[in-house]
């Protein structure tokens, strides 16, 4: 049996000592001066010990690979896709049959939306887990999840699960005590008996759901106290001030980790620490704990990744890779917010300029870890991240965004999109499916074939912009097929509910007749993808240079020494000379003509660029 009990412990060992700073460091300074500090440290140390111990042997092994090549997810070749377990497939079992199918489009990590035990009625999409440990019934057990794990892993996949680490539902075991009148447990929430407190954070602290759940703080009769809820009233904020939480919760992932699954994505990371006077988001003390989990993880289980889930500006997300003073000690990956959100605000002005100013003052990662990238999600697009953008391109008041978030959703604006408001009265998130904003289900529905073409192009050139821009890009259930929004069910209020439509088979079906949008759509994708993984500039550790293509709807940048992406945001059909000056210039004087991989074509000095395309160019001498 290979890695042998002696080999275990020696890596065991190695990992301890290399760590050890890792983890009681930050721990030190976070619970120091908690009375349960010494006993918790301890508690920790086993915890961590005894989950190594009872790794799987197949997960011994992975952990041994990629601690030798640590830096495995940078790769071209790493390609995601992310869904609802029900939606796509009905049920974990069922997803194993769906597993070709990823295949085809060359996915490498499926990022299941929660698939653990929520809490009946609303659940905010299964971010209200009522048990961190357990497959929620309607979608299997814990043994379909292992068998699901094992079959992905024989297919090259890697599994990432939400963590949900801020909060439980109210129907939690831990919820449930702490209504019961156990002391322990109600020290594992944030209660207050008066207002007083709840008033003075109110002042300081954003609010998420202003609309379908204003306020950050539900009164419990059962607890009879203010409960911290940032999202949802029925979403109990956890107490990472107390040690306990954090024992247990190292304990959960540990496990977690243990069922095969292969990535965390730490949803609404930012909110682990509140301090008064603060927006209680991104404050060190988060950054600390989440060093401390993946310090614990690397001990336990190296082969794991971590996605820090915080919509916060680019220029905010280092310290969620560990940087400036710890590179690689927290997250490996992270989402890229600001590209997304500006790609969309790109398609609105027909304007690439907030896209530029993004990834010109883009942070660099180097090796520390890479991003995110993906054009929809099963979230709104929040405008808000771009305003440090607005801000350098003159716009303080971010009317940009307040304009491309109208151009979405506002029926007077007559565009082609049909994105629908998400809080604050539109001026801060849309909702919508791709192909919904980019014209296909207006086409469609109006019989305007020509519309149905640009906004098969807009999918096509948002998929072409997050394939190449550097990281690890991942598609959104249905966009490959171009599914459109979803009915929201009968009473529900929160938006989101667009973007769960259940798996076309009938468009699947379709998806190699190129007569139809889905035919159009999959295979355009899968060749991006295909294409990607052969090219190593595309690479997460790649260098990106932005370039001047001489015209406000064009984005070029080139990656590595001889790739070059340019897009079209626009209606208009441009020339390409400038952009060839311009890589001549910066990249390759030597560079004499150019040929797009994409149509396979040679692109002479005279060619243009249509309107909504991509480009995916290399140097021919
Ligand atoms: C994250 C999720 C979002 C959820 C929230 C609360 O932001 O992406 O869907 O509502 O966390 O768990």
């Amino acid at each position: 049996m290979f890695p042998s009990a002696l080999d275990r412990l020696e890596a065991l060992r190695r990992r301890m000592a290399a760590y050890r700073d890792g983890l009681t460091a930050p721990f030190a300074s976070l619970y120091g001066t908690h009375k349960r500090a010494d006993a918790a440290l301890l508690r920790l140390i086993q915890v961590i010990e005894t989950a190594a111990l009872a790794r799987p042997d197949a997960l011994w092994r992975l952990d041994f690979d990629r601690e030798a090549r640590p830096t495995w997810y940078l790769a071209q070749t790493e390609l995601g896709y992310c869904c609802y377990v029900d939606r796509f497939a009905g049920t974990l079992a069922g997803l194993q049959d769906r597993i070709p199918y990823l295949k085809e489009m060359g996915v490498t990590y499926l990022h299941l939306l929660p698939f653990w035990q929520r809490r009946p009625g609303a659940s905010d999409g299964g971010f209200a887990v009522s048990d961190h440990e357990r497959v929620d019934p309607s979608l299997g057990s814990n043994a379909d999840l292992i068998a699901l794990t094992t079959a992905l892993a024989e297919a090259g996949i890697t599994l990432c699960s939400d963590l949900v680490l801020n909060h439980t539902a109210d129907d939690h075991r831990w919820a449930e005590a702490a209504k019961a009148g156990d002391e322990t447990y109600r020290a594992f929430y944030r209660v207050f008996p008066t207002r007083d407190l709840p008033d003075q954070f109110e002042r300081t602290v954003p609010q998420v759901f202003p609309e379908t759940a204003p306020g950050n703080f539900t009164f419990v009769p059962e607890v009879e106290g203010w409960v911290w809820t940032s999202f949802y009233p029925y979403q109990w904020d956890l107490n990472w001030e107390n040690p306990d939480v954090l024992v247990e919760m190292v304990r959960i992932i540990l496990g977690l980790a243990n069922l095969g699954i292969g990535a965390f994505r730490l949803d609404s990371a930012p909110f682990l620490w509140k301090r008064l006077g603060t927006t209680c988001q991104n404050l060190p003390e988060t950054h600390m704990i989440l060093r401390l989990i993946r310090a614990a993880i690397s001990i336990a289980a190296p082969s794991v990744l971590l996605k820090a889930e915080a919509v916060v500006p680019s220029q905010e997300l280092p310290p969620y890779f560990g940087l400036p003073d710890a590179p690689g000690e927290e997250c490996q990956l992270a989402y890229q917010t600001s590209i997304m959100a500006a790609s969309w605000a790109a398609i609105a002005h027909q304007d690439a300029s907030l896209l530029h100013q993004v990834l010109s003052d883009m942070p660099a990662l180097g090796e520390a870890g890479t991003w995110l990238t993906y054009a929809r999600c099963h979230d709104d697009i929040g405008w808000r991240v771009l305003a440090p953008e607005c801000r350098v391109l003159g716009d303080p008041a971010e009317a940009l965004i307040t304009d491309a978030a109208r151009f979405f959703t506002d029926p007077a604006r007559s565009s082609f999109a049909r994105g629908v408001a998400f809080q604050s009265n539109g001026l801060v998130a849309t909702n919508g499916m791709a192909a919904s904003l980019c014209g296909i289900e207006a086409g469609v529905e109006t019989g305007d074939l020509p519309l149905v073409q640009r906004g098969i192009d807009r999918v096509v050139l948002l998929y072409g912009l997050i394939f190449a821009v550097g990281g690890l890009p991942v598609i959104y259930m249905g966009d490959e097929l171009g599914q459109t929004n979803a009915t929201l069910p009968p009473g529900e209020t929160d938006g989101r509910w667009l973007h769960r439509p259940a798996f076309d088979a009938a468009a699947a079906a379709q998806r190699h007749d190129p007569a139809t949008v889905a035919g159009q759509l999959f295979s355009r994708i899968v060749r991006l993808a295909s294409l990607r993984r052969a090219r190593s500039d595309l690479a997460g550790d790649q260098l990106l240079r932005l370039l001047d293509g001489g015209a406000p709807g064009l984005c070029c940048f080139a990656r590595g020494e001889g790739f070059l992406a340019v897009l079209n945001f626009s209606d208009a059909a441009l020339p390409l000379a400038p952009v060839f000056a311009a890589f001549r210039a910066m990249i390759d004087p030597a560079a004499v003509s150019f040929h797009d991989l994409i149509a396979d074509e040679a692109m002479p000095q005279t060619a243009s660029i249509d309107p909504w395309r991509v480009l995916w160019l290399i140097p021919t001498h």
